[in-house]
């Protein structure tokens, strides 16, 4: 397994869409691997192979909260490949968004609080459920990702440019320091 860079705004892959998975094979499998290990690192709950530059319909996710200093790690691993959206509940919800690719910058996005989704696991199987909650939230975070969407795009212009100037702050920061 390896880690793998993160993408991050703005660099425009992340406005790529990504291509579905004809075969659900070792190569895939392997990605998925490097995927986990990236995402368990940072430390996230969800990951699209489009944010280590891979345009593929491949998802990782684990809501588990991080382990305890001397613990064993709870883990609660899912993959999503090709993930479709059947059905959205018209009642929508905020939910407090982040990601690794616009990093430590959160915001209120509404979605959809029910989903039913399809996917295929890591051996090429298909699943079919009915997901609310923070994995409903998540999913369909993760799925923006695949057509080159991320959460800041859901908010006002306004919101999105103090997201990004925050960023740009905290950048510049994190680079004084260093020097
Ligand atoms: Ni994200």
């Amino acid at each position: 397994m390896a880690i793998l860079p993160i993408v991050e705004v703005p660099d425009p892959r992340l406005r790529q869409i990504s291509l579905a998975v004809e075969t659900v094979d070792d190569e895939v499998r392997k990605l998925i691997a490097d995927m986990f290990e990236t995402m368990y690192v940072a430390p996230g709950i969800g990951l699209a192979a489009i944010q280590v530059g891979v345009p593929r319909r491949v998802l990782v996710m684990d809501l588990q909260e991080p382990e305890e200093e001397d613990g064993e790690p709870i883990r609660d691993s899912r993959v999503f490949i090709n993930p479709e959206i059947l059905r959205r509940s018209d009642q929508e919800v905020p939910y407090l968004e982040g990601c690794l690719s616009v990093p430590d910058q959160y915001a209120d996005v509404e979605r959809p609080d029910r989903i039913r989704a399809r996917w295929l696991d890591e051996h090429g199987k298909p699943h079919e459920e009915e997901l609310d909650g923070l994995l409903a939230v998540c999913l369909q975070h993760e799925m923006d990702h695949l057509e080159g969407i991320l959460f800041i795009d859901h908010l006002s212009r306004l919101k999105r440019e103090m997201v990004l100037k925050k960023l740009a702050k905290m950048r510049k920061e994190r680079g004084l320091r260093a020097a």
